[in-house]
């Protein structure tokens, strides 16, 4: 387990082990995620076990198929996938499909999808031990994940108004 030997490898384990939750931006490809990420999810296990994963899908229809194959593989590296999600389509948020020009809806979007990662994701205790227990956190284990970062007392509030308001 985590015998790595090339340092590549070792410096990808060590980034995704560091974090506690993560905002995957991916294209889509023919209806599927990219060979590139999958493959760079291959090279690990342990690291992405019990974390949480949010998503921003992009592609000629919004990158959904390609965000939705990639939630299949989420399950079996034990990420908690949320549902949150960005489409952006590169007919109407990029100018000549080259330069990004996103809807203002997606401002929303990509807010929603920085605070369920944020609130559902974060692995503090100080959250998740003051606000009932939901289906997400027993899924992801949340309660049980490290604690890297203590939120403050303001963030806390902050993410129980969320859930609040979400769930
Ligand atoms: C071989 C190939 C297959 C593609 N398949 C899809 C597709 O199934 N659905 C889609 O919405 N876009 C598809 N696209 C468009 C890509 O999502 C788009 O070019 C995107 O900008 C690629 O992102 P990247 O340049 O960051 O890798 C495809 C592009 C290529 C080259």
């Amino acid at each position: 387990m985590r015998q790595y030997s090339n340092p590549h490898t070792k410096r990808w384990s060590q980034k995704i082990d560091s974090l506690d939750a993560y905002i995957f931006v991916i294209p889509e490809y023919n209806h599927a995620t990219s060979a590139a990420l999958k493959n760079a999810i291959n090279f690990l296990y342990h690291e992405w076990n019990n974390k949480a994963a949010g998503f921003v899908g992009y592609g000629g229809a919004g990158g959904v198929r390609a965000v939705e194959n990639l939630r299949l593989v989420m399950g079996e590296i034990k990420i908690a996938d949320l549902r949150a999600q960005v489409a952006l389509s590169m007919w109407t948020n990029f100018e000549n499909f080259t330069t990004f020009k996103p809807h203002e809806q997606h401002d929303k979007a990509v807010h929603l999808v920085a605070d369920e990662v944020d609130c559902l994701g974060g692995s503090t205790e100080d959250v998740t031990s003051s606000v009932r227990s939901t289906s997400i956190e027993s899924a992801a284990g949340i309660g049980r994940a490290r604690s890297t970062n203590v939120r403050s007392y303001k963030d806390a509030d902050r993410c129980r108004q969320f859930r609040s308001s979400h769930l």
